[in-house]
Formats: structure tokens, sequence, C-alpha cells
């Protein structure tokens, strides 16, 4: 994308929407997080179309361990196995003979897969393997009647499915650039231990996005779980350090205050791993897309992943969320925290502690998105207004646009409509 300053933008200290002229400036119409129509437009150019992750591959780690995802804005549910050859397959949770959902559980592992209803017994290639009183049937076609399958596929550990039977692109092509600077960093390492929370909130699925994409809020929302963490006296707005817009991605370095005071228990936590704020990193560790300024007032590197994959990532550790939509004002909504394994009990201590700060944050962000959705409908407002520093925001909503309308090649920014003669006050 070609990189265009203005000298008026620059001058009103607009400096992140400077960098990307084409996306505009006006305000947002706040109908996308409450028409049916669009939900159903983006459940069919988007969330169909696209690669999703669904887990990680060390949720899959034997021949035979099978991870369940029902992905209610496809209308299916997809199985992950490892197969006996080691490779790792995708089908949807579907029983060939009268349609029952194959498999009820979220994971396991099994030699087959019975559907409970009849009996059919699949293998864990997907192929038909049984049928009970099978002569009864009429001229059947074992061979042909497998499950069918997803195309699935990893990144750093990561696992994709993509509902689409013959996809635009592959995994890679989609994730481009931004995945690719992501490179070298320990993902395998920095994930032994997982710690996930899973929550239905009645809001759309891209209140609750927006909500992750900006910190703008943090000095507001958080002032009283985090007062000095990502806020200081020269950066009471927490202005990060860097955006960057990709195609249909997004990238933020988020500032950290480095005088930031942490309790005696914060103090003791920090000591054996586990952070909030870092004081210093190693720089040559790195990647490029991690840190890209080399601030030394840097605290996260923001990862968005369109549509709604999050991988938000430290020195050492790292947090996903992933939302799931499953209705225009329903959405699902996982998040998860990722550490090395720990070698004693003060590691341990301080993972749980770092956890449970991760938690008591998203809680105070998952009431506000709900009762942001809450008076959506209520026809006093119209439109959203967005600032400088709400870019990714502007971003991701072009591309949910440029999608539905079929733009969808990810290169063509398409500005939001705007309503002439209206004033916004
Ligand atoms: S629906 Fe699965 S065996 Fe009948
Ligand atoms: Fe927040």
């Amino acid at each position: 994308m070609t990189t265009i300053k203005t000298a008026r933008s620059q001058s009103n200290g607009h400096k992140w929407h400077a960098r990307y002229p084409e996306l505009g400036t006006e305000p947002l119409p706040l109908e996308v997080f409450t028409s049916k129509e669009q939900f159903s437009l983006e459940r069919e150019h988007i969330f169909q179309k696209v690669w999703l992750n669904v887990c990680r591959v060390e949720q899959l780690p034997n021949p035979g361990d099978y991870w369940v995802k029902d992905i209610g804005v496809c209308n299916t549910s997809v199985i992950v196995v490892r197969g006996r050859d080691g490779q790792l397959r995708a089908f949807h949770n579907m029983c060939s003979h009268r349609g029952n959902k194959l498999i009820w559980a979220q994971q396991g592992n099994s030699s087959a897969f019975p559907c409970k209803f009849h009996g059919w017994m699949y293998g864990l290639d997907g192929t038909l393997k049984f049928v009970p009183d099978e002569e009864k049937f009429f001229d059947l076609k074992k061979d042909c009647l497998g499950l069918s399958p997803v195309h699935v596929d990893v990144w750093e550990g990561f696992v994709f499915i993509n509902i689409d039977p013959d996809p635009q692109e592959t995994l890679q092509d989609y994730l481009g650039e931004m995945a690719a600077q992501l490179t070298g960093y320990p993902f395998a390492e920095c994930s032994a231990t997982a710690f996930s929370w899973r929550s239905e909130v009645k809001a759309n699925w891209k209140i609750v996005k927006d909500s992750f994409q900006e910190v703008y809020h943090v000095g507001c929302l958080h002032k009283r779980s985090l007062p000095d963490a990502f806020v200081s006296k020269d950066n009471p707005y927490t202005h990060v350090l860097d955006m960057k817009l990709f195609p249909r991605h997004g990238r933020a370095s988020l500032f950290g205050n480095v005088a930031h005071q942490p309790s005696p228990v914060q103090t003791l936590s920090y000591k054996h791993g586990s952070i909030l704020v870092r004081n210093g990193f190693s720089e040559q560790t790195l990647p490029v897309g991690i840190n890209p300024t080399r601030s030394t007032n840097w605290s996260f590197e923001l990862h968005v992943i369109f549509p709604a994959f999050f991988v938000v990532v430290s020195e050492g550790t790292y947090f996903t969320h992933q939302f799931w939509p499953l209705d225009v004002d329903r959405t699902i909504w996982e998040s998860t925290t990722y550490f090395p394994k720990a070698r004693n009990l003060a590691q341990r201590f301080s993972q749980e502690y770092s956890r449970i700060i991760f938690r008591d944050i998203f809680m105070e962000d998952a009431r506000t998105v709900e009762e942001t959705q809450s008076v959506l409908s209520s026809g006093a407002k119209q439109d959203f207004i967005l600032q400088d520093y709400e870019l990714l925001v502007r971003h991701s909503h072009n591309v949910v646009l440029n999608m539905i309308t079929g733009k969808n090649d990810g290169r063509t920014f398409v500005r939001a409509s705007k309503r002439a003669g209206e004033a916004h006050v």
C-alpha cells in the first residue's frame, strides 16, 4: 500500500490516519452492529470464506487426539484429528447416514469415530469403515460416504480451518506479511501452559473485537485495575508506539510505563517471570514484527488477524482472543493466556497471578461491550466517531465492507458512506 503523508493531517497530529488517507476519517455507521442483513452477509462472505483459528497443535499431540469446534456462524461443527500417520485432518462433524453430529465431546482420543445414532463407524482419516446391517441399504457406495473434509493448515502451531470447499488462497498467503514478521517468536516454548476462558456475551462480534483493537479506553475503563501500567504522565492516553495496517490484518505496539510502581505481590510475581509491563527486553531475540520501533517503553505487540483472532505477544508470554459470532447480537468470546512450562512453584505462582490479572481486566471489557450493545438500537445515534488512535477499528470495518461488497482482494479500501448534510455533535 502506498504511504502518503499530508502536511495538514501531520500538523493536526493525526499521524496514523495520515499514513492511510485512503481510509478517510468519516464516522462509522452503527447499523453494522445491529443489522441482521449485514450479519448474514458477514457469514456468507467472510466467515465461510477465510481461515479461522480453532486450536493449537499442543491440544492434539498424539495419534487419535481430536478437537471439536462448533462454529455457529458457519452453521457447522468441525472435527480436527491427528491421524495414525501424524497428519492433522479436519472434517465436518456430521454423519453421512442421517446427519447426526458425530462427536459431542469437545476433545478426546479415539481409534475411530462411531456415530451414536445407528452405529456407522468412521476411521481417523474420515473413511466410512462399517455400516450395521449394511446389506439392507440400496446400492450403498461406502467409498463415497466418508466424512466431508474441511481444509486445515498450521501456522506457528496455530491450527486453522477453512470451510470454503475451494479456498481462494493458502493459509500462508492469507496471513501474509504480518505473520511472516512474527517468525522466530518461540510460540511452541511459550505455549506449554495455557489457561482459557470461554463466555457468551450479548454483543455483536465487532463490538467485542473493536474493544480490543484500541487502547484509548485503558486510562478510563481500566483505571482501577491498571492505574499506571499503561499510562504515564507523558502518555496519559496510552498512545501506541506504532501501528501498521496490512491488507486485512493490523498491528499495534502497545506502550508500557516503565515507571509503573508494582504492588508487593506484583513485585514478587515479576521476579519469577510473569509480566504485565517489561523492564527491558532482549532486542536481538524479538522478530522484526514485535516492537518494530525497538522502543524501551514497549509492553505488548497486538496482532489482529482478520476476522476475529488476536495474538498479543510480549517477551516470554502471549495471549489470544478469538471471537465467534452466534447471531447479530451474540458472540462467543474465548481468551487464552500462554506461558512456558513452570520450573518451580514460584514460577507457577507468577503465572497464576498473571492470568488472574488478565481475567479481571477482561471482565471490565465484557461488561462494557454488553452495555454498549444494549442501547445501539435506540435510534439515538446513527454513527460512531473514531479518533486517530482508533485506526485499527476503522481499518477492519473497511475490510468487512470490502469483503461483503465483493471487493475482497484485500487491497482496496472503501470509505464508509457519509450522509450529506448531517452534523455530528
Ligand atoms: S445418523 Fe449416524 S448412523 Fe445414522
Ligand atoms: Fe480493555
